[in-house]
C-alpha cells in the first residue's frame, strides 16, 4: 500500500484514523448481553488482519478489550512481512482507551508482550488504579480531567510514539468520541447476515451522539463489495468547515466473489 504514512492523507500532526467494524444487519457489534461479538466469516478476520498489516497502532475501549480475548496484534508472519515490506515496525503498538483506569488487570491483552501498550486515561482514575495499570502497560498517558481530549491525545500518539496511521477497532463509545471530535478519515464495515435485535445490544458509534441531523457524520461511500452473504462497506468520512477538502471520488461497487476493497 502505497499511503501508508502518506502526509497527504491528514495534516502533519494527526494520525490518519480509520475505523474497522463487524455489525449485524440491524446494527449491531454485539448481543445485548455482550457475550457474542464475534461474528464476521473468515474473509472478515482476514480484512481485519489486512487493515491491521498498514496501522502503526491499534486503538480500543476497555470493555472491547477486556470482555473480549484480544491481543490486537498483527497476527501470523505474512502480515507481520508485509508492514515491513512498507515500513512499519513488525508489530502494531497497542492503545487502549479508559476513562476511569476500570480496565480489567487481568484482561488478555497484557498476556502478550510483543508490542508496547498505550493507556490512555484521564484525571479520574484513582492513584491506585493508575498503579496498577502503569505495572501493566509501557505508557499510561492521562489526557484530559473527566474526558479524554482526542486531538491532543493523537497528537501526541503521532509525536511520541510516531503514529501515522491509527486503527480504531471500537467499541461504539470510543468511536463514537471520536467522530463527534472529527477525527474519522474512514470507516471499514462488514455487515454480516444476522439480525441480534435488542434495544441495549450496542451499535457502531453510542456514547452520546448527535441531537441534530447538522451533528451528524456525514459518509462518502467508496467501496461496496460483496462476498457470500455479507458487505464489506468503505466510507470516506467527509470533512465540514475548516476541514473541507476531501475530494469525492469514484464509488466502486461490485458483487460476489470479488474482493473487498480492503
Ligand atoms: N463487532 C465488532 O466489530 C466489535 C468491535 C469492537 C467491540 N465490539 C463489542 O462492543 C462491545 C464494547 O463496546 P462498548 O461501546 O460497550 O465499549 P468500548 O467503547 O469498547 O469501551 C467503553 C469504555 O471505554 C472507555 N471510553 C469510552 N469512551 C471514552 C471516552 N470518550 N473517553 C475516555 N474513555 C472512554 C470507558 O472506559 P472506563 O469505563 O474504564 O472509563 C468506557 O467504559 C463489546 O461487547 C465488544 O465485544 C464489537
Amino acid at each position: 500500500m502505497g499511503s501508508i504514512g502518506n502526509k497527504t492523507e491528514r495534516g502533519a500532526k494527526l494520525p490518519f484514523v480509520f475505523i474497522n467494524m463487524a455489525m449485524t444487519a440491524d446494527g449491531k457489534i454485539a448481543t445485548a448481553n455482550r457475550t457474542v461479538s464475534s461474528f464476521g466469516s473468515h474473509r472478515d478476520y482476514i480484512e481485519l488482519l489486512n487493515l491491521r498489516a498498514t496501522a502503526d497502532a491499534v486503538m480500543a475501549g476497555a470493555r472491547t478489550v477486556d470482555l473480549n480475548s484480544v491481543t490486537m496484534g498483527p497476527g501470523p508472519i505474512q502480515f507481520r512481512r508485509r508492514r515491513m515490506k512498507h515500513g512499519l515496525a513488525e508489530y502494531n503498538l497497542r492503545v487502549v482507551v479508559s476513562r476511569s483506569g476500570s480496565v480489567n488487570p487481568e484482561a488478555e491483552i497484557f498476556k502478550h508482550r510483543f508490542s508496547p501498550i498505550i493507556i490512555l486515561t484521564t484525571r479520574r482514575a484513582t492513584r491506585q488504579r493508575l498503579e496498577c495499570l502503569r505495572a501493566l502497560a509501557d505508557e499510561v498517558r492521562i489526557c484530559g480531567d473527566t474526558e479524554i481530549h482526542f486531538p491532543k491525545s493523537l497528537r501526541w500518539l503521532r509525536e511520541k510514539w510516531g503514529v501515522r496511521r491509527l486503527l480504531c477497532e471500537g467499541g461504539g463509545e470510543v468511536n463514537d468520541a471520536l467522530f463527534r471530535a472529527g477525527l474519522v478519515d474512514e470507516l471499514h464495515l462488514t455487515v454480516c447476515p444476522k439480525i441480534f435485535g435488542g434495544r441495549s445490544a450496542p451499535t457502531i458509534a453510542d456514547g452520546t451522539g448527535a441531537c441534530c441531523l447538522d451533528q451528524a457524520t456525514q459518509l462518502d461511500l467508496k467501496s461496496a463489495r460483496a462476498w457470500k452473504n455479507e458487505m464489506f462497506l468503505v466510507y470516506q468520512v467527509m470533512k465540514v468547515g475548516p476541514r473541507t477538502a476531501r475530494r469525492r471520488g469514484a464509488t466502486e461497487i461490485s458483487g460476489e466473489g470479488s474482493s473487498p476493497a480492503r
